[in-house]
C-alpha cells in the first residue's frame, strides 16, 4: 500500500543552516506514529519541509504516491495532509466559528463539518461567536484540531499539541485523538509528554539531530513508556 506521506533521505535548510539530514519516514493511512525527540533535534523542522516552510535541497517527499518538489501548505491540504501547528496559530480577528470554517478552504469532502465538531467540543458551539484568541490556551487547542478535521484529512499532524496545557485538558485531548483516529484518520504526533504517546500512538520514530535515529512499536503500559523514554534522552 502507497504511503500517505512519505520522505525519503530529506536535506532541509533554512537558509545556509542544515537542519535535517537524510531523514526518511512514512505514514499509511489510519497508522498512529508519535515523532519525538529533544527540544531542536528538527521536528518542527520535518512539518515546515512537509509544508515548503523549510528548504529541502536533496531528497524526496511524496504525497501519496505523488512526488512533491516544492511542497506548500495548500497542496498538502489538498492531499489530505493536514498540520496543527506547535503554538496553534488561531487567527486572531476571527470568531471561533470563523477559525473553524478556515480549514475547509480545501472543499475536501467527509464527515466533518462545523456541527460534528461541536459534538466533539461542545465548549466551542458555546463560544461559537467570540474571538478565537479570547479562548483558554486548552480550548484553543480545541480550535486548531476542529479546525485541521474541518479540512477532512487523510493524516494529521500534530505538532507538540499538549505544551503547557493542564493534566486534565491533556486526558481530554488524549481522548479526542484517540476518537479521531479510530475513526481511521492517520496521525503523526509531536509530542514531548511519553505519558501521552503512550496512549495515543502504535508506532515510534526517535530524532536525533536532525534525522530519525530509531523507531519500534509503542505499548501503552509503564514498561512502554520506559521503552520509549531511552529513546529521548540520548
Ligand atoms: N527559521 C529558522 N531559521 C534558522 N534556524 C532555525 C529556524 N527554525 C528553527 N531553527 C533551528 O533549527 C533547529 C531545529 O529546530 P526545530 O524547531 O525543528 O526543533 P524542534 O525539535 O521542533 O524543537 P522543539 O521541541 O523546541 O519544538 C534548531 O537548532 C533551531 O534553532
Ligand atoms: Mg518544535
Amino acid at each position: 500500500m502507497t504511503a500517505l506521506l512519505s520522505l525519503n533521505q530529506v536535506h532541509s535548510y533554512y537558509g545556509s543552516a542544515h537542519i535535517l539530514h537524510g531523514l526518511g519516514l512514512q505514514v499509511h493511512a489510519g497508522e498512529r506514529v508519535a515523532l519525538i525527540g529533544r527540544n531542536g533535534v528538527g521536528k518542527t523542522t520535518v512539518v515546515n519541509t512537509i509544508l515548503g516552510l523549510a528548504q529541502m535541497k536533496q531528497g524526496a517527499i511524496h504525497f501519496g504516491s505523488t512526488p512533491m518538489a516544492r511542497p506548500r501548505p495548500y497542496i498538502a491540504a489538498q492531499h489530505g495532509i493536514v498540520v496543527v501547528p506547535q503554538g496553534r496559530r488561531i487567527v486572531a480577528n476571527l470568531t471561533v466559528e470563523e477559525n473553524l470554517l478556515l480549514g475547509a478552504a480545501t472543499g475536501r469532502k467527509g464527515p466533518w463539518t462545523v456541527p460534528e465538531i461541536y459534538k466533539l467540543f461542545p465548549i466551542l458551539q458555546e463560544r461559537a461567536h467570540t474571538p478565537g484568541t479570547a479562548l483558554s490556551g486548552g480550548q484553543q487547542q480545541m480550535l486548531a484540531v476542529g479546525r485541521a478535521l474541518m479540512a477532512n484529512p487523510g493524516l494529521i499532524l500534530l505538532d507538540e499539541p499538549t505544551e503547557g496545557l493542564a493534566p486534565v485538558i491533556v486526558d481530554q485531548l488524549a481522548d479526542i485523538f484517540n476518537q479521531v483516529a479510530d475513526q481511521g484518520t492517520a496521525l503523526l504526533l509531536i509530542e514531548q509528554n511519553l505519558s501521552l504517546v503512550v496512549r495515543v500512538a502504535h508506532r515510534f520514530l526517535a530524532m536525533a539531530k536532525g534525522s530519525v535515529v530509531a523507531e519500534g512499536p509503542v505499548v501503552n503500559s509503564p514498561q512502554g513508556l520506559q521503552d520509549i523514554e531511552e529513546h529521548v534522552m540520548v
